[in-house]
């Protein structure tokens, strides 16, 4: 029968979903869990998205086009216009399953077996299984709390760089970390990317997720090197819809998008129906956001003033996304996880979150780092920061 294929053996299983089973486990037995191992949001879905669906009057749920609806590709159009003044046609779009369909494909036509691509670590540790899907190589660029997940130099990306490197990989607004680049940054990045003729594989679907009054940018900003630049896109998180698995790449150049269409022809089209539902999204007023963000802001400062409380934490106060990595005074991550989950409750409540070591690439990292998504209200962000402080001195106390 032989084994499984190596590529996929050696493949972790997603530390943001695989301590779920302890924690159903403790709520079916009565306990309370604050889920921050995963950036679901519990803002409701745009009724529009509803709506449309709603209105949708054809006998038959038919195949879309490989490529999307036109529908939705001339919204998403008329949007990267209007909010970012970006110039994209219909055809430089592909609708997606998600953003996570779009990263693998973007890394199926890059990358062949053993090309690099290098990433800012920590990162979204999905992109280990995306990348060694087809056999490529994640190339670490290691940052930390400490320098405030920088990673935007030329000396640290340079350096990183070899005859098998394809592309660099930029998430910004950054999960897990919460870093965003600065129109600057983009700059340095992209002129690196020019000279040493990398593709650019821009993650930006927390885009507009930015605090503080600073300004969100994109890739898709800069027309210099636009031929380089696939943009990823989704609206998961933007309308918090993940459950509509909707995403796409957006890229400019005529070759890497036939090679990509051919990859969408093999798994024929993403839902009709969800697709309808996301042009209206993408039709929605700039004040959604705006209403949305402030909710974030106000849910990360709960967090991060509730943490900072713990004695010996390191961690940064994101500048957008809606995740926080933080350094906790305990031995071993995982094991105080299960701590949390098994043997720690107040008041029949816990909270758990995502340990960090498998966000990074370089072994032996995030060895006592967590992951929190700051996607619940302010009152239960605190609660379960507070929870975690308590926990934190239990285990300890041990
Ligand atoms: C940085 C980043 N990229 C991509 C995705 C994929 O999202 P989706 O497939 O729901 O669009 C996520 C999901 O959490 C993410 O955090």
């Amino acid at each position: 029968m032989g084994t499984i294929a190596e590529r996929v053996a050696v493949m972790q299983f997603s530390p943001i979903r695989r301590f779920n089973k302890y924690a159903f486990e403790e709520e079916a037995k009565g306990k309370t869990v604050y889920h921050l191992n995963i950036g679901q949001p519990d803002i409701h879905t745009p009724e529009c998205f509803k709506e449309a669906i709603d209105n949708f009057d054809e006998k038959v749920i038919a195949y879309a086009e490989s490529q999307g609806l036109n529908e939705l590709r001339d919204a998403m159009v008329e949007y990267m216009k209007r909010d970012f003044n970006m110039e994209y046609d219909r055809d430089d779009i592909i609708i997606t399953n998600g953003g996570s369909e779009a990263l693998i494909l973007a890394f199926t036509a890059l990358l062949n077996p053993g090309d690099e691509a290098l990433i800012a670590e920590p990162f979204y540790t999905n992109y280990n299984t995306f990348c060694n899907e087809v056999s490529g190589k994640l190339v670490p660029l290691t940052t930390s709390a400490e320098d405030g997940y920088d990673w935007a130099k030329r000396d640290l990306i340079e350096a990183a760089i070899t005859p098998k490197t394809k592309a660099i990989c930029a998430l910004s607004p950054g999960n897990p970390t919460g870093r965003v680049l600065t129109m600057e940054d983009m700059k340095l990045i992209g002129e690196i990317a020019k000279e040493h003729d990398l593709w650019i594989i821009s993650d930006e679907v927390y885009r507009e997720f930015v605090y503080d009054g600073k300004e969100a940018h994109s890739f898709g900003q800069l027309p210099e090197i636009a031929d380089r630049v696939v943009i990823v896109d989704s609206v998961s998180k933007r309308w918090s819809a993940c459950g509509a698995r909707i995403g796409a790449l957006v890229c400019k150049n005529k070759e890497f998008m036939d090679g990509i269409l051919k990859l969408c022809q093999g798994r024929l089209c993403v839902p009709t129906l969800e697709q309808v539902g996301a042009a209206a999204l993408y039709r929605m007023p700039k004040s959604y956001y705006d209403e949305a963000k402030a909710e974030y802001e106000a849910r990360r400062d709960a967090a991060y003033e509730e943490l900072s409380q713990i004695p010996g934490i390191v961690c940064q106060k994101p500048a957008g996304a809606f995740y926080m990595t933080a350094k906790l005074p305990v031995d071993d991550i995982e094991n105080f996880l299960m701590f949390m989950l098994k043997e720690f409750d107040e008041n029949g409540e816990t909270a758990m979150f995502a340990p960090a070591p498998g966000f990074y690439a370089t072994k032996g990292l995030g060895g006592n780092e967590m992951r929190i998504a700051y996607v619940l209200t302010p009152d239960k962000m605190r609660r379960a920061c507070e929870l975690i402080k308590k926990a934190v001195a239990a285990y300890n106390a041990k």
